[in-house]
């Protein structure tokens, strides 16, 4: 399976903090923003991933982790020309997913721990679409997933002025290759964009749409406004510091997973010692299991 990073778009809703930067190589509490979509797609155990944003942000997410390579895994970057809507990148990144199924994260949602049972069941489908619930108390401002009395899914709708239930559709999604053509056939909805929904629209009416509800004990954060860029921070902090574990731990996560030994996973702390960050990756080198 392949990954993809979608961090691209306009940043519009954070400006000023974005007149320069990516909304996604801004900092959540001790990390960039993209390392936790990225230890999302590790979690899975996809380590080919294609990272998409614009031609001037793109160097700087390459100066951060170059080709993957020190974490064990193949990153690629491709540039988004303009930003036509999410389910653009199943455009932008067609030759890179080639003939495999493909999980697309957008580069600025956080989720907290616990999502490792439901990353195994979407992984494990080989056919259909999986996508996430998470309640929230303001849909209309996301997608939006409704389900009839019998659980089954009855309607996902973007954005929608009066939401049928309060499940919001995160942005982590998990496809079987007829995406791409799925995202070919779709047309930019009113407000000029290639709409993800309309993708998973397509899903539900094939009946190839799941749907994998996420509880409270399993956090999400979208930080498309500062006001949950702020809540996203201050969730990360207080775990950490509570659990003495971190989040989006993209070294971390490596080592866990087997992608590198734990020599590498070493170079990769003495490399950052003088921040806590990098103590912290000592620390779990020299843990013995
Ligand atoms: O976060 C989950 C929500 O994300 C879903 O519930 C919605 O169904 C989905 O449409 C999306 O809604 P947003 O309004 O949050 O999307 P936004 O335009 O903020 O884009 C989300 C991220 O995707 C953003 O960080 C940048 C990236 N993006 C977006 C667009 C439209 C791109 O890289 N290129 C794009 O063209």
């Amino acid at each position: 399976m392949k990954g993809i990073i979608l961090a691209g778009g306009s940043g519009t809703r954070l400006i000023p903090l974005t007149r320069v930067i990516s909304k996604s190589l801004l900092p959540v509490y001790d990390k960039p923003m993209f390392y936790y979509p990225l230890s999302i797609l590790m979690e899975a155990g996809i380590k080919d991933i294609m990272i998409i944003s614009s031609s001037s942000d793109l160097p700087r997410f390459i100066d951060v982790l170059g080709d993957g390579s020190q974490l064990g895994i193949s990153l690629q970057y491709e540039v988004e020309p303009s930003p036509i809507g999410i389910a653009g990148a199943f455009l932008i990144g067609e030759t890179f997913i080639g003939q495999d199924n493909v999980a697309l994260i957008l580069g600025d949602n956080v989720f907290g721990h616990n999502l490792g049972p439901l990353l195994k069941k979407a992984v494990s489908r080989s056919h259909g679409a999986t996508v996430f619930g998470f309640p929230v108390d303001d849909p209309e401002r996301f997608g939006v997933v409704s389900f009839n009395d019998a659980g089954q899914v009855n309607s996902i709708e973007e954005k929608p002025a009066e939401p049928k239930s309060n499940y919001a559709v995160t942005g982590l999604y998990f496809y079987d290759n007829r995406v791409v053509d799925i995202a070919k056939k779709i047309k930019p909805s009113a407000r000029g964009e290639l709409e993800i929904t309309d993708v998973n629209k397509a899903y539900l009416e094939m009946g190839a749409l799941h749907v994998e509800l996420m509880g409270k004990e399993c956090p999400w954060f979208d930080t498309g406004t500062p006001g949950s860029l702020l809540e996203a921070a201050v969730y990360v902090r207080q775990f950490e510091e509570e659990k003495g574990v971190k989040i989006g731990c993209v070294e971390e996560l490596s080592f866990k997973k087997g992608f590198v030994s734990r020599d590498q996973l070493i170079t990769l702390a003495n490399s950052q010692t003088k921040s806590g960050y990098g103590k912290y990756l000592l620390r779990v080198a020299n843990t013995k299991e």
